[in-house]
């Protein structure tokens, strides 16, 4: 595959200037990007679900560390923003019920379909909640030096990484 390819191409504009946050959206676009590679090669139900387990797990994580930030930081709309993300948890469940529980196959259009959520959710509230954040003088910094060791953590609890890794 070469890098015209890419299903999700990452752009500096993508960018929400909090390293902690862009590594893990970029992170979130590696994932979506191997399963899109895993459903265009039929690789198997096995592997896919693997992914899809790494997916979901690595979404709730992310989303519970920025509504962690949200919240230290006392962020206005931490309430609307938290309902995008439960409703998109939701809905990466309804996806995973229906390719283990149904057997039905992962489709492109629920791929462009995560794409496309994930493009506009950075976009548009993470970048709003980051440049708010800024100007109010809450030390992000110090926050991402806190948040680098919790998510460790927190990603070493879950295990997402080694069926991502082993995939
Ligand atoms: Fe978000």
């Amino acid at each position: 595959m070469t890098s015209d390819e890419v299903f999700f191409k990452w752009l500096p504009d993508y960018s929400v200037n909090i390293k902690t946050i862009d590594d893990q959206h970029q992170e979130l676009v590696n994932i979506l990007n191997r399963l899109f590679v895993a459903v265009s090669r039929r690789e198997g139900d096995k592997a896919i679900a693997g992914i899809l387990d790494a997916l979901t797990s690595y979404t709730r994580t992310h989303f519970a560390l920025e509504e962690r930030l949200m919240r230290e930081a006392r962020y206005k709309d931490l309430v609307p923003h938290m309902e995008e993300h439960r409703k998109l948890i939701a809905q990466l469940d309804e996806l995973c019920n229906k390719h283990l529980m149904e057997e039905k196959p992962i489709y492109f259009e629920m791929l462009s379909f995560l794409k496309t959520w994930l493009r506009e959710h950075i976009q548009g509230v993470d970048t709003q909640y980051s440049a708010a954040l800024q100007q109010s003088g809450f030390s992000v910094a110090t926050w991402e030096r806190e948040a680098t060791a919790e998510f460790a953590r927190m990603s070493a609890s879950r295990k997402w990484w080694e069926v991502w890794k082993a995939a």
